[in-house]
């Protein structure tokens, strides 16, 4: 055995057992990042905490040029959308189509540009509470974007998708799972159409959802750790929500001919606060036990040993702008605050998640009740403050609920002074507002100070510095007159 032999078969075991530990970093967990927030930290500082924290896939909701530009050269597999709202357009006229991918496709499909995989027309458009408003357009839409894609030529590099709520497909039993009636037939084109382009079936899960509309859900059946109310199908036996609701979904494909068709999970979470069991504990133990549990590939009973191939959370940022229609929760489902912080310990699969850095926060100041007056016009400050800004914690099973009136008061005062961007005049409140450089928060609970989106500090110095100047000016100006 010679010495060249020896140092080959090293050479080998080496670039073995890098590529393993490559393929071990390589996660498929993604996240969400919405941006209906009303305090937005600059896409640069988020696509930093991306990198920094080995986030390859990221999920958006439409093609703004801001974040986009920053995701350029960064590697970073993303999603796309086409909103809901613009379906008909693009269904109804093939330029229209070629406009969009001309636009916010092939201009970032450079060497050097933004790495995009799929693009998602329509989000939810098959969502029940949207009474049928978007169905129609959904197959118009793909069947044009997809001709666009192919004159452009990315046809190959991008897939099209549409990720559906869960309600799109029902039934007790997961073996049973079907697609809602009144969906089947668009259902079995659209399904068709995506398989011939190699496309997954992309699929929100929420067992959170479940849990809070029925108080007959069994709770230990929405997490990962076991539980007391398994359900039997057959021969089967389903120990969590998510698994019982994949395989329904799994079921309803089969039903259309498509038992293979590959799945990703568009969104998937828990949030931590605006209702009882919305808290960081939960979300904790529901995001970790997910991610174990599909990183595990074990895949569900119907589909044994294969997980769905992409996985993005729901979601990296709270959104303090999103609708509370649906509950107080909808605020909350960041596993980073507004402001890049991690909520509660995570890992991902590649170790744990870290904070953002260099996060432009608004100086380190908040508003508050000035408690020495009168109170009997605040209501009214409180509800067009409330209006705007995001109070949600402090309803009932909030975090911030039950810290008194008074604090109640500097919670709401706080956050719409915040929103804008700590404005002196935003504190006002006929009186009643008072800056002040001591934080606040009780406790649990959080009085937030605002970050600017703007990567560009003068901005707030300067608003900083100059009320100072002009009490130095004036002080100045007064020194002057009294000692002339
Ligand atoms: C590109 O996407 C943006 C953001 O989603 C949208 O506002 C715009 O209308 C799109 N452009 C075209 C030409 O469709
Ligand atoms: C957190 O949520 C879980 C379930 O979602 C619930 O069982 C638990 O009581 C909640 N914890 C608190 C402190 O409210
Ligand atoms: C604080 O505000 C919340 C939400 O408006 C309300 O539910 C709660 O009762 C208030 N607490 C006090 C002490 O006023
Ligand atoms: C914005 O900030 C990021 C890091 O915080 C930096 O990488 C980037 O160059 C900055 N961009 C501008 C235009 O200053
Ligand atoms: C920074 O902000 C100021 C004021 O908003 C603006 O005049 C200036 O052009 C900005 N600079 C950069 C590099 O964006």
């Amino acid at each position: 055995m010679g010495g060249e032999d020896g140092k080959s078969i090293l050479l080998i075991v080496v670039v073995v057992l890098i590529s393993a530990a490559a393929a071990v970093v390589e996660s498929a967990i993604g996240v969400n990042w919405g941006t209906i927030a009303v305090h937005k930290l600059p896409p640069s500082t988020v696509v930093d905490l991306l990198r920094e924290n080995n986030i390859q896939k990221v999920k958006l909701f439409d093609a703004d040029p801001a974040v986009l530009s920053a995701l350029m050269g960064s590697g970073i597999e993303v999603m796309v959308g086409i909103p809901n709202d613009m379906l008909a357009a693009v269904g109804s006229s093939p330029s229209a189509a070629d406009l969009w991918v001309a636009h916010n496709l092939t201009r970032y499909m450079v060497n050097g540009g933004v790495n995009i995989k799929y693009v998602a027309v329509g989000n939810e458009p098959f969502l029940a509470s949207y009474s049928g408003q978007f169905q129609s357009y959904v197959v118009p839409a793909v069947t044009n974007v997809q001709q666009s894609l192919t004159k452009a030529n990315l046809g190959g590099a991008v897939k099209l998708v549409v990720p559906c709520n869960a309600d799109a497909y029902e039934s007790s039993l997961p073996s049973q799972g079907a697609f809602r009636p009144e969906l089947t037939q668009i259902m079995t084109q659209l399904v068709s159409l995506l398989n011939s382009n190699g496309s997954p079936f992309v699929v929100n899960i929420y067992p959170f959802l479940s849990l809070y509309g029925n108080s007959d859900f069994p709770q230990d059946y929405a997490f990962f750790e076991g539980t007391a109310h398994p359900v039997v199908d057959g021969p089967n036996v389903y120990y969590n929500a998510f698994d019982g609701n994949l395989d329904t979904l799994v079921a309803a494909l089969s039903k259309l001919g498509y038992s293979q068709m590959p799945i990703v999970i568009g969104e998937v979470g828990w949030p931590t606060d605006g209702a009882t069991s919305a808290n960081l504990t939960a979300a904790r133990a529901f995001n970790q036990g997910l991610i174990y549990h599909v990183l595990g590939n074990k895949g569900t009973p119907l589909r044994p040993g294969m997980p769905p191939i992409d996985v993005y959370l729901f979601s990296l940022f709270d959104e303090g702008g999103k609708s509370i229609l649906p509950g107080d929760f909808e605020r909350h489902w960041g596993i980073f605050s507004f402001d890049g912080q991690l909520k509660y310990p995570l890992d991902l699969g590649n170790g744990q998640l870290k904070n953002a850095r260099g996060v432009p926060y608004l100086p380190y100041r908040w508003c508050i009740l000035n408690p020495n007056k009168d109170l009997s016009a605040v209501s009214n400050h409180i509800r067009l403050a409330c209006s705007l800004a995001d109070c949600t914690r402090l309803n009932y099973g909030g975090s911030c609920n039950g810290i008194g009136e008074k604090a109640n008061i500097s919670y709401a005062f706080n956050s719409y002074y915040q929103l804008q961007k700590q404005n002196p005049q935003s504190c006002d409140f006929d009186g009643l507002g008072l800056v002040t450089f001591l934080d606040p928060s009780v406790g649990e609970c959080r009085f937030l100070v605002g970050v600017t989106d703007n990567n560009n500090s003068s901005g707030f110095s300067l608003q900083t510095k100059w009320p100072l100047t002009l009490i130095i000016i004036i002080s100045w100006g007064v020194w002057l007159f009294l000692s002339t």
